[in-house]
């Protein structure tokens, strides 16, 4: 009988820390051993010529999120079966607290939306919108405890912004339950201000969302999280970062000791402003709609330099899918009548590691194990997810991406396996692609085609994140 369930054999390993050819035995679902020549496994895989990498872990995905009147166009099933087809084999999407909800309802309901569907491991984040006394005394500590570790708060979004005394509230149970606060950093009233303005002057068409939130916008709430986070001595990661001006004030907190993290997307490095362009709600501006709307290319070099002084943890996707040609989606009827009514978000959960190979490894920008870092590793540290997920050593799941570095695609809607009609990548050229999946040791996905089955990812229970823990020095 054989000595293992299975045995990669002959690739190049790559994690966080190291590059080298080994040979990875799996059984049980774990990596048993990383070394070279194993012997034994009921199934074989022949590695050559390939990276053998840690499936992606993507910490920002929107799946089955009521957003207004519009659908989101991935449910947990169609949204993991397009994560785990480009190489990622874990997901945080969100739990939403509508206002005035219980907070532990509405995780039994997105529970009730992902279990036994999902292709991809999952957690969930928490989105608070409403911290009464009964949420923050009551709700949260006990779904911190329960392996819900981890919670996003809003500075704009009408359903969605908490006021800064609202905040500071959060932070504060945040540091108390050592839990992990993501800040969607955006200026709420300097938003409304702009969009009025634009609108009383007929300036509704797509591209002027991205006029209505500026990059001071950004800067200027990304600097007011900072400092209730320096006020509550709680750690915070700014989820998102689309330029300079943000990613500025994030390095100025690092530098100033302060433990303020920082994650960017695909968006702020492949797209700009100018594809927001259109004559009118006819035209494909609203395709590109997200919040914050991607800059111009200068913003890409400052995301480059961002990777290059540490400012970054996490890579994500920011997953957040409506179709295009539709009335539940970014053509939704009232959608028509101004930018301020479409659909915020963009899908992305598929193609978040080619882009960052293409662009950051392939053209020397970043290195083989800082990609893994980013896609992978550090979102399992910060997320509590750690030494489970995230690494190619013994112990750890045996969730896995042989990863061709030479295979040049062009990305095409076409090729894709979410729910959206369309990619905002349509026509990008990358070189690096996903040819296997593994997740938990079973292939999943094999030469682009789906060969697992929704269900087989199963809810994950996340430990408190080392990355939460207050510096102890709180002003008060
Ligand atoms: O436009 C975006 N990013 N929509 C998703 C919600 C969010 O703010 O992350
Ligand atoms: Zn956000
Ligand atoms: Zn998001």
């Amino acid at each position: 009988m054989a000595e293992f369930d299975v045995v990669i054999r002959g690739g190049t390993v790559v994690t966080a820390a190291d590059t080298f050819r080994a040979d990875v035995a799996i059984s049980g679902g774990r990596i048993q051993s990383v070394a070279q020549n194993i012997k034994g496994g009921a199934k074989e895989i022949d590695a050559g010529g390939l990276l053998v990498m840690p499936g992606g872990i993507d910490s920002h995905v929107h799946l089955a999120q009521p957003s207004g009147d519009a659908v989101m166009a991935d449910d947990f099933e169609s949204g993991t079966r397009s994560a785990i087809a480009g190489g990622t084999t874990t997901v945080i999407p969100f739990a939403l607290q509508p206002r005035g909800a219980s907070l532990r309802g509405c995780v039994t309901d997105y529970h009730k939306l992902a279990d036994g569907r999902c292709y991809t491991d999952y957690g969930f984040h928490l989105i608070i919108s409403d911290p009464s006394p009964g949420v923050l005394g009551q709700e949260l500590p006990a779904l911190v405890a329960d392996g819900y570790t981890s919670f996003k708060v809003f500075m704009t979004y009408d359903d969605l912004v908490l006021s800064d005394r609202q905040m500071l509230d959060v932070f504060d149970c945040a540091r108390d339950c050592s839990a992990l606060v993501m800040v969607h950093c955006e200026g709420y009233d300097a938003i409304r201000y702009m969009t009025e303005r634009l609108e009383r002057s007929g300036k509704t068409a797509p591209y002027y969302h991205a006029v209505s939130r500026p990059e001071s916008v950004e800067r200027e709430a990304t600097h007011r999280a900072i400092s209730h986070a320096e006020l509550t001595d709680v750690p915070i990661m700014i989820v998102h970062v689309s330029g300079r001006e943000p990613m500025e004030q994030i390095l100025w907190a690092q530098r100033k000791g302060l433990k303020i993290y920082g994650e960017t997307c695909p968006q702020y490095i492949a797209l700009t402003a100018e594809d927001l362009k259109g004559l009118n709600m006819d035209e494909t501006g609203g395709k590109y709609v997200c919040s914050p709307p991607p800059r111009d290319r200068a913003s890409w070099d400052a995301i480059w330099e961002g990777f290059r002084a540490g400012v970054f943890q996490t890579f994500s996707s920011d997953h957040c899918p409506f179709r295009y040609d539709s009335a539940e989606g970014k053509l939704h009827p009232k959608s028509r009548t101004s930018f301020r009514w479409v659909p915020n978000g963009i899908p992305g959960v598929e193609t978040r590691m080619q882009i960052l190979f293409s662009k950051g490894v392939n053209e020397g920008r970043i290195t083989l194990n800082e990609f893994v870092a980013l896609t992978s590793t550090n979102h399992a540290k910060m997320y509590g997810l750690y030494p489970r997920k995230g690494s190619i050593a013994p112990g750890f799941d045996a969730d896995i991406v042989l990863w061709d570095p030479q295979r040049t695609t062009t990305i095409r809607q076409e090729l894709l396996h979410h729910g959206a009609d369309y990619t905002p990548y349509e026509g990008l050229e990358v070189t690096g692609w996903p040819v296997m999946t593994l997740l938990r040791g079973n292939v999943m996905v094999q030469d682009g085609e789906i060969v697992g089955k929704p269900g087989q990812g199963a809810f994950l229970k996340r430990d408190l994140s080392p990355f939460a823990a207050p510096r102890h020095r709180s002003a008060g």
